[in-house]
């Protein structure tokens, strides 16, 4: 494994190419925005330093991974020679499926097409890449640079080797797998996550108990590092309510369904603390930024 492209260079996309440059690996990065990749360069420049002066990385260590990681002006310049290729831009399946359209012909197999989807299975992107036995879910959790886990989402036509790629890769940038061997939207942690969430939100809405008592009682009796409520704050209102109605709309399932709450946080813009509001108030946040 010697080449990594990153294709979206926003807030996965910049951790997933750095996070590779310190494993060793050569990472290229590429985003349609050259304001976001000269922001994922700066990005890139002070973790690495903050790195230094944490003492978790020697200077030395810090200047390898600075020069492994590329900032590519095109697409085809950032998949040139890359054997993994982690598709990291923004959730809408028709800019998805086009780019994977233009990965398929680009690149020859045996390279891997990853998705980095919180929610798009990948049978739905090999539809429309040549080659459908090399394109899977790589699904990082954010922040990408400290959670361990890559979930790898495999749909039927993935072949042995490209499965074994797959994982020997996470295992090269030090990363626990987990395998997902039928497809299913969400995968396995968002699944559980929503399922507490909607839990959650049931009770909150039945005025059963507070936001607050919710997440005492689930950080408390559970042992859960953050309640439901705060979580949904911190990964953004408009993700949760937004996967909620992709699975509701594909599915038809009345469970999947947005909780009316989550709704009408959604419509009220208040997408949580990188807003500044959303089940909780944040008066410190810089409104606008991300979470
Ligand atoms: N944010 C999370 O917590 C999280 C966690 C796991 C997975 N994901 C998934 O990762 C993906 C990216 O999420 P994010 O939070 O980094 O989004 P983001 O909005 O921060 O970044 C997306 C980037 O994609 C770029 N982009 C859009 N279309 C492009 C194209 N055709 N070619 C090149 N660049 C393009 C945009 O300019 C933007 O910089 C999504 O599919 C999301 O579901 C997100």
């Amino acid at each position: 494994m010697n080449k990594v492209a990153v294709i979206g260079a926003g807030s996965m996309g910049r951790q997933i190419a750095v996070h590779c440059a310190i494993k060793g690996l050569k990472a290229s990065l590429y985003d349609m925005s050259g304001e976001v990749l000269s922001k994922a360069q700066q990005f890139s420049d002070e973790y690495l330093e903050s790195r230094v002066q944490k003492n978790r990385l020697t200077r030395e260590e810090s200047d390898r991974a600075r020069s492994r990681l590329e900032i590519s002006s095109s697409v085809e310049e950032c998949v040139s020679g890359a054997t993994v290729v982690i598709e990291a831009i923004i959730e809408d399946f028709s800019l998805k499926a086009e780019l994977f359209g233009k990965l398929g012909a680009l690149c020859p197999p045996p390279t891997i097409l990853a998705s980095n989807s919180s929610n798009i299975v990948s049978s739905r992107l090999a539809r429309v890449t040549q080659g459908p036995e090399r394109v899977i879910n790589l699904h990082f959790f954010n922040p990408v640079l400290a959670m361990d886990l890559v979930e790898v989402a495999l749909h039927p036509e993935v072949s042995p080797e490209v499965e074994h790629a797959a994982l020997k890769f996470c295992r090269e940038i030090g990363r626990t797998s987990v395998v997902v061997r039928k497809e299913v939207p969400g995968f396995i942690v968002n699944r559980i996550f929503r399922a507490l969430t909607r839990e959650a939100m049931n009770l909150l809405e039945g005025g059963y108990a507070s936001a607050e008592d919710i997440d005492l009682a689930v950080t408390r009796g559970l042992g859960h590092p953050m309640g439901p409520f705060y979580l949904m704050d911190v990964a953004g209102v408009d993700v949760s309510y937004l996967a909620r109605l992709d699975e509701y709309q594909e599915t038809g399932n009345e469970a999947s369904k947005p909780n009316q709450i989550l709704e009408q946080l959604y419509r009220e813009g208040r997408w949580g603390k990188k807003v500044g509001h959303g089940f909780y108030e944040y008066p410190d946040a810089d409104s606008g930024g991300k979470a």
